[in-house]
């Protein structure tokens, strides 16, 4: 097993852990009775992930930071463990209606953040550039994106969906945003939203980054898409809690946005 920095060590000992699987990133995560540590690659996300941990403290329930460690082109990050369970959880994620409600909620708690003295941008010009900069790696994980996006009738490929979104961007408003509002990623206790998780990516943006995302995450635990389905529901339930009359074209095209993210 591999042998964990010698800072994260001295605090953890012997402790037993699990592994969790359910993150898309590919980084590991060690569940500990009170703690989690995940281990990623050491790169801007991550970096950004430990920063905006430590600046929501106060502002949102998100874990504490308890060390960061950087060795070997790896950050291991200590946090606390949120009290409890996923909003797609098979608890909870059976009264889709109430997860749809929690849901609307927490993307109220997160747009209502102030931002006067946030120092993370998320706006189209940065998200944009990030975006480029997967599409010219090849790092965009197509296997992995919604089947109609790289479809007959949908673009030809990543460039050609960026190129795209480079031309069509529309009139952005700014709220603080999560950055990947999915349902693994937002715990619910007791009726209530306990807390936020997988911030990397999280900063000033367009509110639509979190509905769009929040909307499709809703939509595909669900459908049976990953495995639970609710007969009858439908995703756009969120919007009757958030009480607004969503902008069709800036869902589609913040979903679209992060199929290269
Ligand atoms: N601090 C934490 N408290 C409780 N569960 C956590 C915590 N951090 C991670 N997890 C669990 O691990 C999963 C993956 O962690 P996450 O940070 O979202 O990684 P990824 O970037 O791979 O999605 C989460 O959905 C959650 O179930
Ligand atoms: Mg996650």
């Amino acid at each position: 097993m591999e042998r964990l920095p010698e800072k994260i060590r001295k605090i953890l000992g012997p402790t037993p852990f699990e592994r969790d699987g359910i993150g898309m990133s590919g980084a590991e995560i060690r569940l500990y009775p009170e703690a989690v540590l995940k281990i990623a690659r050491d790169d801007d996300t991550a970096r950004r992930e430990a920063d905006i941990l430590a600046w929501l403290r106060g502002r949102l329930p998100v874990p504490e930071v308890l060390a960061c460690a950087r060795e070997g082109g790896r950050q291991y990050l200590l946090m606390t463990r949120l009290p409890g369970t996923m909003l797609c959880h098979s608890a909870v994620i059976g009264d889709a209606a109430n997860v749809a409600r929690l849901l609307a909620r927490a993307l109220e708690m997160v747009n209502s953040v102030n931002i006067s003295d946030c120092p993370y941008m998320a706006g189209l010009d940065v998200e944009l550039a990030v975006a480029r900069g997967h599409v010219e790696r090849g790092e965009v994980d197509v296997e992995n994106t919604d089947p109609a996006t790289f479809a007959p009738g949908g673009f030809r490929d990543p460039e050609h969906l960026l190129t795209w979104l480079e031309e069509n961007r529309p009139r952005e408003e700014a709220a603080f945003t999560h950055g990947d509002m999915c349902l693994p990623n937002v715990f619910t206790e007791n009726g209530a939203i306990s807390g936020f998780l997988d911030l990397g990516g999280a900063g000033v943006g367009d509110p639509y980054r979190d509905y769009a995302i929040a909307r499709r995450s809703l939509r595909d635990n669900t459908d049976g898409h990953h495995g639970h389905a609710s007969p009858g529901f439908d995703a756009d339930a969120l919007f009757k809690y958030l009480g607004i009359t969503p902008d069709r074209e800036k869902i589609r095209y913040f979903a679209l946005l992060d199929e290269l993210f």
